[in-house]
């Protein structure tokens, strides 16, 4: 456990998750990574699965983490504006962990809401933590317009959303955690945050997870690398019936380790970004400006790559050592 001296000196971070099984694989990660990140708090959101099933998800990665146990708080169980949830339980599975149907976690979450959670954690904490989001933008969005001022005192925000230059995977146009939630994304967008969005191209190129990494991931036999295997059952039975193939994505494993180490990340850019709210074909689309042909200020930065090497073997050694 780190000493208060430890955590003042450690970067200090707010993981914001709809726990579906990648979900899972970055929560773990990220809180066995204690010599590089101190995990201050877990704030849930609807997303993959109903924000019940989320809560459960993100305690049982938690309890497999077996490091500590950060507070886990509640958020919004919808979107801000959308009528009703886009789930992704025919990715995750009914239960976000490839039907592994565990028994309730023995910790239970926090009373009180997690939009409150962030404004609290930040708002005493001035330009002191990190806030990744792995789910829709609900959350943080509600905590934006109940306390703005977080916009200017979060030191970095990591967001995980957007196509990039890649087909969606909610629809042609969107990725799904902004196709859930597109106006709490626009709300953020241009809230004036310091954001740098990993986008789901990147989960399409070199990153997938395959046979031969499998092999690898598994090779010392350790419970939590088997853990992780196992729950992203359902996601690997969907990626094969979709794409043919036997690798799979995980994105937010992707921006997790990228958040830990920087270094990974390949072609940073700034950009002005958009998000298209008119309920058509194109509703959700996250569109980045890269060449300026709009001529406005940037809002944004851009992580279109990682080098997938250094992220699998960062990743790796994370879920086996
Ligand atoms: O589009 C991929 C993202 O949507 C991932 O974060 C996945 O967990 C879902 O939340
Ligand atoms: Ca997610």
């Amino acid at each position: 456990m780190l000493n208060k001296k430890e955590v003042a000196i450690m970067r200090r971070l707010i993981i914001d998750t709809d726990t579906g099984s990648d979900d899972v694989w970055a929560i773990i990660a990220a809180l066995r990574a204690v010599e590089d990140i101190h995990v201050e708090a877990i704030t849930v959101v609807c997303g993959n699965v109903s924000l019940d099933i989320c809560v459960k998800n993100a305690l049982i990665a938690c309890e497999v983490a077996n490091t500590y146990f950060p507070p886990v708080y509640q958020g919004m169980g919808r979107p801000l504006v959308r009528e009703k949830l886009f789930t992704a339980d025919y990715v995750h599975g009914s239960d976000g962990l490839g039907e592994m149907n565990l028994p309730a976690p023995a910790h239970q979450v926090e009373k009180g809401h997690a939009a409150d959670a962030i404004i609290d954690l930040v708002m005493s904490n001035p330009g002191e933590l990190e806030i990744v989001t792995l789910g829709p933008l609900s959350n943080l969005a509600m905590a934006y317009l109940k306390e703005p001022r977080i916009a200017k005192n979060v030191k970095k925000l990591w967001i995980m959303g957007g196509t990039g230059f890649d087909q969606g995977n909610a629809t042609p146009a969107a990725e799904f955690n902004i196709y859930v939630d597109p106006e709490a994304a626009s709300v953020i967008l241009h809230a004036g945050f310091p954001a740098i969005w990993v986008t789901w191209d990147v989960a399409c190129s070199g990153t997938p997870i395959t046979p031969e990494d499998v092999k690898i991931l598994l090779s010392n036999d350790h419970p939590i690398a088997r853990f992780c295997y196992r729950c992203t059952q359902s996601l690997r039975e969907y990626d094969k019936k979709k794409f043919g193939h036997e690798e799979f994505g995980i994105i937010d494993s992707v921006i997790m380790m990228a958040l830990i180490y920087p270094e990974i990340m390949r072609g940073v850019y700034d950009a002005y970004c958009e998000i298209e709210l008119n309920r058509g074909v194109a509703y959700g689309y996250f569109s980045i400006d890269k060449h300026g042909q709009l001529h406005k200020p940037s809002n944004a930065s851009v992580c279109p790559q990682v080098d997938a090497a250094a992220y699998k073997r960062r990743l790796f050694h994370l879920l086996t050592y």
